[in-house]
Order: C-alpha cells, then sequence, then structure tokens
C-alpha cells in the first residue's frame, strides 16, 4: 500500500507503466514510455500477440521489430496476459477496442472488461487513464464504479475547493490522437488533452504525459476531454462529408473538385482542405461520431450533422460502384461479366490496416452485381474472413502490363505512394481514380475517369 502518494509522483523517473492493450495505440505508447526510461509492461488477452512482443518482433507496419526489441533488450518493455501484475504497477494506460455493435451502437465490453481485470489488483495510489475513444461520461459512468467496487475511492469533483481533496486512487481521460503512417506528426509532437475525475488526478496524468509528449493541455473533466476527441473526428466526417457530396455536385456542373480545394486552401485563413474519396474507412472517423449520437438520445437530441454526414459518406461507395458501371456502359460493356481490379484495399494510403475500408464495401458490391474482382495491395498479399465480409483464398494481383492490360476497368481506391501511376494507366484499358492519383498524368487521359 503507498499511502498519500501526491499527483506530482508520476512526474518521477523510472515509472512502472502498464499498457492495456497492445494494439495500434497502445503499442507505440508504451514504447514511448520506455524510450523515456520508464518500466513498462503491455497487457492484452491475445496470446499470439503477447509471445510476438516478448520474442521483439512487430505486427505493426510502421513499428519496426528492431524498437520492440531495443526495449525488450533492455528491459524497459515486456507483454504479458497475467493481469495480477498490475498490483506492481503505477500508472495503468487503457487502449482497447471501442467498436460498434450489430445495432451500431456503443460497444464498451472490452473498457468494461478491462475495468473488471483491474479492480481486483486497483492499488491505493495507482493513476488509472483510459484513453479509448467513447461517449461523454463513460470514465466516470462506467469506469469509475467498476474500480470503486473493492472500496478505494476516487470521488468525482472539480473546482478550485477540490484542489487539494484526498483521492485513494487517480482516474483519468486522455483521448488518442496517433495518425497511422503520418511521419510529420508522431505521439512526441502530437499535444494531450487531459481531464481527471478530480483535480488530484488531473495533475496525476499531465504529469504522466508530461514526460513523453510535447504539450499536455488539462481539461475540467473526464467528460470534456472525452468529448474534446469525438468533435475532432465528428469534424473531420463532416468536412469529407459535404466535400464528398460537392464532389457529386461538382462532377455533373462539369467542374474539377480538386482543382476548386486547391485554389479555396490558398485562402490563408477560415479554410482548411478535405479531400473526396471512395468512403470513409479506418477504425475511427467511420465509428467514433455514433457514440455521441447514441449518448445524445439520452438527452432527446438528435445529432443531425452526424446522421447526415453517415448518410453521404457510406453512400460513396454505392457511387464508385455506379462510376464503374456507367464508365463500362460507355465502352459498351455491362459490369455483369467485367473483370474489375481494385488496387488498393487498406482504408488510407500507405498503411497496413483495412478497418472499415470501402474498398471492401466496393468489392462486395461489384461481386453483387456480377463483376469477377481481383485486387492488388502491397500491405495486403492475400485477405481473409472478416466479420462482414468473406474474401477467404484472395491474393493480390501482380501488377505486371499484362496483368493491367486483361481487366475492363482498374479502378483506384486507395492512392498507395508505391503505385507508379504512369505504368498503371499506359496498361490498363479503363482506369477509374477515386483519388485523384492520376492528376500529373499527361498521356491516355481518355482513359481516365475521375470518380
Ligand atoms: N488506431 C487508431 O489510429 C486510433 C486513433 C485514435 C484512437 N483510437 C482508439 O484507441 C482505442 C484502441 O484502438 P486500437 O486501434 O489500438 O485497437 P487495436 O484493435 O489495434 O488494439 C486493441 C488491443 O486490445 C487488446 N484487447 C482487447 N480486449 C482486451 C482486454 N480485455 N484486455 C487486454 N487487452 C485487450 C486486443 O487484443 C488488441 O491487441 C480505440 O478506442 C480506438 O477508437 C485508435
Amino acid at each position: 500500500m503507498i499511502a498519500e502518494r501526491k499527483p506530482e509522483y508520476f512526474k518521477g523517473a523510472q515509472l512502472k507503466v502498464a499498457v492495456i492493450g497492445c494494439g495500434y495505440v497502445g503499442l507505440p505508447l508504451g514504447l514511448r514510455f520506455a524510450e523515456a526510461g520508464h518500466r513498462v509492461v503491455g497487457f492484452d488477452t491475445d496470446v499470439g500477440k503477447i509471445e510476438k512482443l516478448n520474442a521483439g518482433q512487430s505486427f505493426i507496419g510502421h513499428i519496426p521489430s528492431a524498437r520492440i526489441q531495443q526495449y525488450v533488450r533492455s528491459k524497459h518493455f515486456s507483454a504479458t496476459g497475467d493481469f495480477s501484475r498490475l498490483a506492481q504497477m503505477d500508472a495503468i494506460v487503457i487502449c482497447v477496442p471501442t467498436p460498434l455493435d450489430q445495432r451500431r451502437e456503443p460497444d464498451l465490453s472490452f473498457v468494461e472488461q478491462t475495468a473488471r481485470s483491474i479492480q481486483p489488483h486497483l492499488q491505493q495510489g495507482q493513476l488509472v487513464v483510459l484513453e479509448s475513444t467513447t461517449y461523454p461520461g463513460t470514465t466516470e459512468e462506467l469506469v469509475l464504479p467498476i474500480l470503486e467496487a473493492g472500496g478505494l475511492r476516487c470521488p468525482p469533483a472539480g473546482g478550485r475547493d477540490a484542489d487539494q481533496m484526498a483521492t485513494d486512487f487517480f482516474l483519468a481521460f486522455s483521448p488518442e490522437r496517433e495518425d497511422p503512417g503520418n511521419k510529420q506528426y508522431g505521439l512526441a509532437q502530437i499535444p494531450k488533452v487531459v481531464g481527471g475525475v478530480n483535480p488530484p488526478s488531473g495533475r496525476a496524468a499531465v504529469a504522466l504525459y508530461s514526460q513523453i509528449v510535447a504539450r499536455v493541455v488539462p481539461v475540467s473533466s473526464t467528460r470534456a476531454a472525452e468529448m474534446a476527441k469525438l468533435l475532432e473526428n465528428i469534424f473531420r466526417c463532416v468536412n469529407i462529408a459535404l466535400v464528398n457530396e460537392l464532389k457529386i455536385l461538382a462532377m455533373r456542373m462539369g467542374i474539377d473538385i480538386w482543382e476548386v480545394i486547391d485554389a479555396a486552401a490558398t485562402k490563408p485563413f477560415g479554410f482548411m482542405p478535405f479531400y473526396p474519396g471512395p468512403g470513409l474507412g479506418g477504425h475511427c472517423i467511420p465509428v467514433d461520431p455514433y457514440y455521441l449520437s447514441w449518448k445524445a438520445r439520452e438527452f432527446d437530441f438528435a445529432t443531425r450533422f452526424i446522421e447526415l454526414a453517415g448518410e453521404i459518406n457510406t453512400a460513396m461507395p454505392y457511387h464508385v460502384v455506379d462510376s464503374i458501371g456507367s464508365a463500362l456502359n460507355e465502352r459498351q460493356k455491362a459490369l455483369k461479366g467485367s473483370r474489375v481490379l481494385i488496387l488498393g484495399v487498406a482504408y488510407k494510403k500507405d498503411v497496413d490496416d483495412l478497418r472499415e475500408s470501402p474498398s471492401l464495401k466496393i468489392m462486395q458490391l461489384l461481386s453483387q452485381r456480377g463483376a469477377q474482382v481481383d485486387y492488388n495491395d502491397p500491405y495486403f498479399p492475400r485477405l481473409h474472413k472478416m466479420r462482414h465480409y468473406d474474401f477467404a483464398d484472395i491474393q493480390s494481383v501482380d501488377l505486371t502490363p499484362a496483368a493491367l492490360s486483361s481487366y475492363d476497368c482498374v479502378v483506384v481506391a486507395t492512392d498507395h505512394s508505391s503505385y507508379d501511376y504512369d505504368a498503371i494507366v499506359e496498361s490498363s484499358q479503363l482506369l477509374v481514380d477515386t483519388r485523384n492519383s492520376t492528376r500529373r498524368i499527361a498521356r491516355h487521359r481518355g482513359k481516365i475517369v475521375l470518380c
């Protein structure tokens, strides 16, 4: 038992930091704590991941194995499935998934299960931080009561009067802003928003994170921190929907929307460019806004922007498939029976992540309409069975000139940097481009259809 631990303790060196959930968020975070000299233990329920991590093997494309090996060797990082070891930790950071369920409602079962795994081992003076994206209220309404079930207390409070209040343990929320594949902003450069259940909890979390990021931004409550993350993602989702809708109008009017966006982006204030595409993908933008819509119903409130953006973005893969059908029609061909090659199944360029990827929806729709569909993706040599799609036994096609020319239509769904767009256009009979990746190609423009 650690009596009277002060929030400032978490400014200290060589803390024992637990990261629960060693995925896209938890693993880089754990390695960053290790880099700052702390002793990190990654907790996970996936035995395969634990074995790989302890053997110094990465399973995320942009995290080199050498980086993991370095900290495993120096004993700054290890992984385990033994949750009783949580009792020895100073800080516990939760990075487990927060998906939507079958009815597109928040599935907080991972967060709840994690809180239940922590509770029997919770110690006085420990700091627990939830990082998983979720609706405002989760930390206090779901996590806190489970953690307090063993008798330790972390009373919710705000304001100056509560500055020096007593708390048995510290509890905070701090959203993750990881942007996989972003070479400009790594974890250490991205400011971190932090909100505590009470002021000492907020200060403890600020102390911890100030060791690994350049700037920590404290807010007055866990709810404000939870809502800040949702605002960021809803902002993206709504703006992408806006530009997707305007693209369809611009096409009908014979205007190049990408030229328009580039022109508008020269305004030095009050405008931020968003780009149209084949639909939303990734673990965050298509999922997170619905956490707020769901919670809003408790307050008799309809989040109309979120619903409208969802409607427009969900329709984009259908728009792509209709455009492919029209382009084939122009060439006296039917979609049914045509051979179509999809370039890029990852949800965005240069990442090895296909969660919620619109490419998968496009492939499914094309197959349902009778097309023979293949794909290429340098990050996915083969596809496997997924929750919503059964693409087992499909392998990435090699992009040889002969292969490209054998397809009635080639579709750029994800604009990976490694693609040689000149060569692709050269060999393709017809190229449908959902990302304007062929903007600099002057030859064979007649083969290219922007959509
Ligand atoms: N991926 C991103 O770019 C990103 C960005 C910002 C925020 N987020 C949010 O971060 C959270 C985690 O996302 P992610 O992309 O890292 O997910 P992920 O699926 O890559 O990783 C989650 C990990 O948690 C493990 N896990 C599941 N249940 C567990 C449990 N009960 N105990 C211990 N481990 C458990 C899984 O095995 C997996 O290794 C989500 O809330 C997500 O919305 C993700």
